[in-house]
């Protein structure tokens, strides 16, 4: 059995609210990326997943089946904690290896998606009898603080998740993580790798329309959620790869001159023709310079993996020693 041991429920929405508050005011516009993950739009990811253009899962998948015997003999974790699960579908490779390895007591599924979570924590549960699993409904950026201590932890992060975070909320979650990781903890990183603008667009833009479905779903979950009049004929989907940024640039442009009024935000929204609404943003690393990025949030990697082709890592990470502590 699974137990759903926390939901952050009412407090969770208000921060969601404040947030898509601040983000349609900045410039250029955008939505909170949390709004892709009602129930339509998890069932959606997860048919994204299944894209033979969207190499992200398979290419994770290989280096996860190679690599699960390592990461159970160094981690030896009893706890394995997933950062926005989804439907855990990779995460079976390190149950099966740590739960062989005879280490792991724990699975602690986070995410904010609560419908598919349940799902999916009810789903592990039964394949893994002998695994307690201990669902929390909450956002990884404010409730690292659920997660159960002690024992040796693995806190998970799969999926290029951490791609979808701006470089300052990515920043202000590595250094929340390395404040969480105990001694004996730590933290595997799925992170997607820059390369080919071709592969990279392609991946976000399927000819049948499966990614395009997925974003404007955010709009109709606005729409009923916050009383607003996003019309979706109204809008262009647009996926593009930013060079600068070495990010994909995911939402739409506007087709003409209007307003959106969103009633529970009291706010009525002036788009001009061709105006970007951004809904995601999909940044792509390099090795040298996440590394560096962990270093400066306190974390050391300790072993980066990648798939055969080099379109993918996973990164083992652990808190680094202060000198004299
Ligand atoms: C890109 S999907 C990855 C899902 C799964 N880990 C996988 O690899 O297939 C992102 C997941 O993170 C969840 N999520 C997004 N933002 C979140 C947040 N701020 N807090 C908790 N979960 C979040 C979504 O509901 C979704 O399940």
């Amino acid at each position: 059995m699974a137990s759903l041991v926390v939901d952050t429920g009412a407090a969770g929405r208000e921060a969601v609210y404040e947030a898509t508050l601040h983000g349609l005011q900045a410039d250029p516009k955008a939505l909170p990326t949390i709004w892709l993950y009602d129930e339509r739009g998890s069932r959606l990811y997860e048919r994204i997943t299944r894209l033979p253009e969207y190499y992200l899962p398979r290419s994770e998948d290989e280096i996860l089946r190679a690599r699960a015997p390592e990461i159970a003999r160094l981690t030896q974790a009893s706890m394995l904690a997933e950062l926005g699960a989804g439907s855990a579908n990779n995460t079976r490779l390190l149950l099966d290896t740590l739960g062989a390895f005879g280490t792991l007591e724990r699975f602690v599924p986070l995410d904010v998606s609560g419908q598919a979570l349940q799902a999916s924590a009810q789903t592990i549960a039964a394949a893994y009898p002998r695994i307690a699993v201990e669902a929390i409904v909450g956002d990884f950026e404010r409730d690292l603080g659920l997660l159960p201590r002690g024992g040796r932890r693995l806190i998970a992060f799969l999926g290029s998740t951490i791609g979808n975070l701006y470089p300052d909320q990515r920043a202000t979650l590595l250094t929340d993580l390395a404040a969480e990781l105990e001694p004996h903890d730590s933290l595997l990183l799925g992170i997607d790798l820059v390369k080919d603008a071709a592969r990279l667009q392609a991946a976000y833009n399927d000819p049948q329309g499966v990614t395009e479905a997925f974003v404007r779903n955010a709009l109709t979950a606005v729409n009923l959620e916050l009383d607003a009049t996003f019309e979706q004929q109204r809008f262009a989907y647009e996926a593009r790869w930013d060079p600068e940024e070495e990010w994909m640039d995911i939402g739409f442009r506007a087709r003409e001159a209007h307003t959106v009024s969103l009633s529970r935000l009291g706010l009525e929204l002036a788009f001009e023709e061709a105006e970007a609404l951004r809904v995601e943003i999909s940044s792509k690393f390099r090795r040298e310079r996440f590394e560096h990025e962990a270093a400066t949030a306190g974390l050391r990697v300790a072993s980066w993996w990648t798939d055969h082709a080099g379109d993918f890592a996973v990164a083992l990470l652990v808190r680094e020693r202060i000198a004299g502590s």
